[in-house]
């Protein structure tokens, strides 16, 4: 078809592209292998950073997983009597005395500065969070039964409203002591007037100095802890709840925590949930990396929906908290910390009491149970009303 001048032309087009293609394939190889390489070395230094970039973890994380990679053998090497519970109470001189113990230990070990940094971090990182709002004489007037304390957001404040005038309302049972305190951690785009107003105004929220997200949920909870150990240790019970909560305070108190038979000490129930492993896809809202959690299953543990403990048990999860790798899952970490304490979750005496679901309303029903989940506001109100009203009629 060709005229035989341009024939030859072609084939040697043909020949000569297909040459550059030979050696662009080479070259592409060669990119791709000196690229792989460049990868993993990066991958294998910045472990850390590679994990943090998928916001699997946070800072904190980062720092622990450091720790456990660089000092594997340090907490076992650490003697009990180093356990200082008194981290938890606001004590810089202890602080940083146990930071250069435990820097000067490592001293021996191969460290670099840098790393050593992290490790004191790490070792008092659950507990450097200051509080902002701390409520410190709320108990000092009175011995509450019942210590509430309600996980919310900085713009939840019309469910802490609701919440002020049904179950948290602290007469609901008269004759009993009650208080209710909601936690918060810190809005860095939202100014704090309003709930420092809000605080001035009711006296029931605590908060403290840490970045109020999802992943920082087990601060929230260990904040709670903190304060019950430093300013209401003389509480007997406290529950810990949500914000989206129906709670039957009533029925909580009179049912369940005026029973004669329970223990005092080391009491911990609530729904308790069996058999759940980690979830290890990465779109899950429960993400858990292998490396954070290496075992297949989780402990038994309580819904953070509610779990309801004796006084005592908050400060034994504060100072287990110290040797806990931080998990942000917030009632698997307390089950983790109870699992290492010894102590038992009790199963609630019936199992339609504590509801991580919503229980569809009727007076009764309500007036015999202790939550129901995601119940908004307003249903809320309506939901207390109605019960209020009717409570006397059931059985
Ligand atoms: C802080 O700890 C030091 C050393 O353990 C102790 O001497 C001091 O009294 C403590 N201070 C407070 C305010 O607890
Ligand atoms: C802890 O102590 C430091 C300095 O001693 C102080 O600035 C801070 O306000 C204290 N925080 C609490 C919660 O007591
Ligand atoms: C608690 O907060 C009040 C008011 O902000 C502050 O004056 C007090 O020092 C704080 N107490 C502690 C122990 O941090
Ligand atoms: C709390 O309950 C008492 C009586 O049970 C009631 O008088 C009071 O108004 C309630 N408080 C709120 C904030 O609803
Ligand atoms: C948790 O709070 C700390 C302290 O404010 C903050 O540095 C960190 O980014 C927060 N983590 C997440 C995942 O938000």
């Amino acid at each position: 078809m060709y005229p035989i001048k341009n024939k030859w032309k072609v084939e040697n087009m043909t020949l000569r592209t297909r040459h550059f293609y030979t050696s662009w394939r080479c070259t592409k190889s060669y990119i791709f292998l000196v690229g792989s390489f460049c990868f993993l070395m990066a991958c294998i230094l910045l472990i850390p950073n590679v994990s943090h970039y998928f916001t699997i973890s946070t800072p904190i994380h980062v720092q622990e997983k450091l720790h456990r990679l660089l000092y594997f053998t340090r907490d076992t090497e650490e003697s009990e009597e180093s356990k200082e519970s008194s981290f938890f109470r606001n004590n810089t001189s202890n602080i940083k005395k146990s930071s250069q113990k435990s820097q000067k230990k490592e001293g021996n070990a191969k460290v670099s500065r840098k790393a050593s940094k992290g490790i004191q971090e790490n070792y008092i990182h659950l507990h450097p969070y200051r509080f902002l709002i701390n409520e410190s004489d709320k108990c000092t007037k009175r011995t509450p039964f019942l210590l509430l304390l309600i996980a919310t957001k900085f713009n939840e404040r019309k469910h802490r409203q609701a919440i002020r005038m049904t179950w948290g309302n602290e007469t609901v049972v008269p004759g009993v002591e009650v208080i209710r305190l909601f936690m918060l951690g810190v809005n860095e785009k939202v100014s704090n007037q309003a709930i420092l107003s809000e605080s001035r105004r009711y006296h029931d929220i605590i908060q403290q100095d840490f970045v109020d997200t999802y992943k920082n949920l087990t601060l929230k909870t260990l904040m709670g802890m903190k304060w019950v150990a430093t300013y209401c240790s003389k509480a007997s019970f406290v529950m810990k709840t949500d914000s989206d909560m129906f709670v039957n305070t009533e029925y909580l108190i009179k049912k369940l925590l005026w029973n004669v038979r329970l223990p005092k000490m080391d009491y911990f129930t609530g729904s308790i949930m069996t058999g759940y492993k980690p979830h290890r896809f990465i779109t899950s809202k429960w993400f858990m990396p292998k490396e954070m959690y290496p075992e297949d299953e989780y402990p038994s543990f309580c819904s953070g929906t509610g779990y309801v403990f004796s006084t005592n048990v908050a400060t034994r999860i504060l100072s287990r908290s110290l040797k806990v790798p931080y998990l942000y899952l917030e009632d698997i970490y307390v089950a983790l910390c109870l699992n290492k304490e010894g102590i038992n979750l009790t199963p609630p005496p019936r199992e339609d009491l504590f509801n991580i679901h919503t229980i569809p309303f009727s007076p009764c029903t309500y007036h015999s149970l202790i939550t129901s989940h995601e119940v908004s506001p307003s249903t809320l109100l309506f939901f207390w009303k109605i019960l209020q009203d009717k409570k006397h009629e059931c059985p």
